[in-house]
């Protein structure tokens, strides 16, 4: 079994942290990977990026929302309990290298797998501007250590009840305009991923994202996380997850997103019933 050690709740519960006792995954995870996670015997497998890794104290965080089944399940895991297995580090690290200005777009969960690779951008010299979106305040997360890891940090809400009224890519066009930028990484819901690579495009910054397709092995044998990048297909779990924002087929990723959607809501549905846990 490998061990909660510590638990904590973000944005009004919809966000759960679990720090891991996992020594060796610890030991190897690089900003970028990602690890599969089971609850149990019969759990499905569930992809989550590793937000932190401590190979001193041996342990990793997760941080992930929790939008079905899976991860409602994660959620009800006290400290003390854990995941019956654990298998990563997953996945190509970020490639990590000091260009001069980057910019590091995040929204909701997103912001989590974005802070590993903005700390790193920053640790090599690149300077680093963060700009973070949630729909309202009460839904942002991790502030505080994205500010740390960045220069300069710009806050959006969907809803105008913090920081800049509006969409991420409207601060990131006014940050363009402004600077001469050599990369953008943008990681978030894949429309805001979508719009963000055209806004890039337009002013011809190479833009990396991460893409979250659904995942079964994780390993590159069984071909669920297949993407289309570059009118090639990838997979996403070993030729990813990070791929050029301007080549990535959106629309395609998220039309197989939904593949499972009304599987999905029965057994999120037959769950909360179980547990007794209002959805
Ligand atoms: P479901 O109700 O089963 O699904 C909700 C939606 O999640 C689905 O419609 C589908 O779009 C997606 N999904 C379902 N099953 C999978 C699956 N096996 N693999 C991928 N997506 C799935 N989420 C976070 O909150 N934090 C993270 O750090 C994070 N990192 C990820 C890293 C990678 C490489 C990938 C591929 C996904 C990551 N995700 C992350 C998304 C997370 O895996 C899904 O939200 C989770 O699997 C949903 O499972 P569920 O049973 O709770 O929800
Ligand atoms: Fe099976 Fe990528 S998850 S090939
Ligand atoms: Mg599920």
């Amino acid at each position: 079994m490998f061990k909660i050690v510590r638990r904590e709740e973000m944005a009004q519960g919809t966000v759960i942290l679990n720090e891991i006792e996992a020594s060796l995954i610890a030991r190897k995870t690089k900003p970028g990977q990602f690890i599969i996670l089971k609850a149990n015997e019969t759990g499905e497998r569930i992809p989550l990026t590793v937000a932190e890794m401590d190979p001193e104290k041996g342990t990793i965080t997760v941080i992930y929302m929790v939008v079905g089944k899976s991860t409602a399940l994660f959620r009800d895991l006290k400290v003390g309990e854990g995941y019956q297995d654990v298998i990563g580090p997953l996945g190509k690290p970020t490639h990590i290298e000091k260009l001069g200005k980057v910019v590091c777009v995040g929204g909701g969960t997103g912001i989590a797998v974005l802070h590993p690779i903005t700390r790193a951008l920053k640790e090599i010299g690149n300077e680093v501007i963060c700009i973070v979106g949630a729909r309202s305040k009460d839904l942002l997360i991790m502030e505080e250590l994205m500010r740390t890891a960045s220069h300069k940090l710009h806050i959006c809400t969907d809803d105008g009840s913090y920081g800049h009224h509006g969409f991420v890519t409207d601060v990131l066009r006014q940050v363009l305009e402004e600077n001469d930028v050599k990369l953008v990484v943008g990681i978030g819901p894949v429309p805001m991923m979508k719009f963000l690579s055209q806004v890039t495009k337009e002013y011809q910054v190479n833009t990396m994202v991460s893409l979250n397709p659904i995942m079964i092995d994780g390993t590159g044998m069984c071909g669920g996380c297949r993407v289309t990048v570059g009118n090639e297909t990838k997979f996403a779990c070993i030729d990813g997850p990070e791929f050029d924002g301007h080549e990535v087929d959106y629309d395609e990723l998220m039309l197989r997103l939904q593949a499972y959607q009304e599987d999905e809501k029965q057994s999120y549905e037959e769950y909360c019933t179980l547990t007794g846990i209002s959805p």
